[in-house]
């Protein structure tokens, strides 16, 4: 299956997951379980949320995570702070990436956007480098843009 196919499909999971939810928590615990047995060679998927200056851990799947990201930091704050996904190929290569799990060699990070501000963000890590690439950026992106019921 092709990734733009794949990702339509995942839309389509999505949308009939969370229809009719309003409760976020409940939508994005479905949401990254669905990306994380959805996608292939995937270690972690999940959510950090936006409370006050920093990003604070939501739903996931994976191995347990760092909790707290300051705002600006790390491959998730950056994508916060810039308002814009972040690809990174190499997470060793990435300045200030917080390493939660020693498994992951590359991440992509998609922020939530709602009101004009960063109410947080969606983060996906592999075992494989350059595991993503523009085209999973697209399809996380649109996946994000139906969570925020768009
Ligand atoms: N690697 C991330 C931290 C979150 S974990 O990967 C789940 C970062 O650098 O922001």
């Amino acid at each position: 299956m092709n990734k733009s196919t794949l990702y339509r499909d995942l839309g389509r999971q999505l949308r009939s997951l969370i229809e009719g939810e309003p409760d976020r928590i409940a939508n994005a615990a479905n949401m990254a379980a669905l990306i994380y047995h959805g996608l292939s060679d995937i270690n972690w998927a999940g959510f950090y949320f936006t409370r006050g200056q920093e990003l604070v851990l939501g739903p996931f799947q994976g191995q347990p995570a760092c909790v707290r990201i300051a705002w600006g930091n790390g491959v998730c704050g950056t994508a916060a702070a810039r308002g814009q996904s972040v690809l990174v190929p190499d997470v060793h290569a990435f300045p200030g990436h917080i390493a939660c799990d020693p498994v992951s060699q590359s991440e992509l990070v998609v922020p939530l956007i709602g009101g004009g501000r960063v109410t947080g963000v969606l983060d996906l890590d592999s075992p494989l480098l350059a595991r993503f690439d523009a085209d999973d950026q697209a399809g996380c992106e649109h996946l994000v843009a139906i969570f925020l019921g768009r």
